[in-house]
């Protein structure tokens, strides 16, 4: 499987961002993500493929751009649950490879499950939605730490904790197995990179 690069990877978000505002709201909030999975990675060790890691990253978020109607630029704010499918298609649609598709589709909170889409009644195919591989599973968890809010913020992993517990207590164990096996990240040099505040 070929590994798009950094640039051919920015190039396909300026070609389905609906604006620049919205391009640079996506795809800095993906080089953040990356920057967290990478200081991570650096602990793990070899066994987690870095440039699919990297890839990965940078990919998660392309789906958002479809959520915006081309004709109002309005976004849907109603559906944003589902920018994770939107992105898989638009990859598989521009030819990429499933391993690269997955991050996509398996990044959203700690995974959803057939069970919460029938559960919470969620506008998403009946299906597993769930991170499996541990590149997968890094890219999911360094996305917690950072939120496209307007304006964006770091979360904290004690905050990400108290959030996600009203989709559950296994939810919350599933978080604290991936915080103790890759560790929290310093998000200092980033926050004074980004200056973004922290939540
Ligand atoms: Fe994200």
């Amino acid at each position: 499987m070929r590994i798009p690069t950094d640039r051919q990877i920015r190039a396909l978000h300026e070609k389905h961002a609906p604006t620049w505002a919205v391009f640079e709201h996506v795809y800095t909030h993906c080089e953040i993500v990356c920057g967290i999975a990478e200081q991570l990675l650096a602990r793990i060790g070899p066994e987690v493929d870095a440039d699919l890691v990297r890839a990965g990253s940078l990919l998660h978020d392309i789906g958002v751009y479809r959520l915006y109607d081309p004709a109002t630029g309005a976004r849907d704010h109603t559906h944003y649950i589902r920018h994770g499918l939107l992105g898989h298609e638009l990859l598989a649609e521009e030819g990429f490879a499933p391993r690269l598709r997955r991050f996509c589709s398996r990044h959203t909170g700690m995974g959803l499950s057939r069970a919460d889409v029938c559960d919470q009644g969620l506008p998403l195919p009946v299906a597993d939605y769930l991170a499996e591989s541990a590149e997968e599973r890094l890219v999911m968890y360094a996305d917690k730490f950072h939120s496209k809010t307007a304006p964006p913020t770091f979360v904290t992993a004690t905050s990400y904790a108290v959030a996600v517990r009203r989709f559950g207590e296994e939810k919350v164990a599933f978080f604290e197995s991936l915080r103790e096996r890759f560790g929290e990240p310093d998000l200092t040099p980033l926050i004074q990179g980004y200056g973004h505040a922290v939540v």
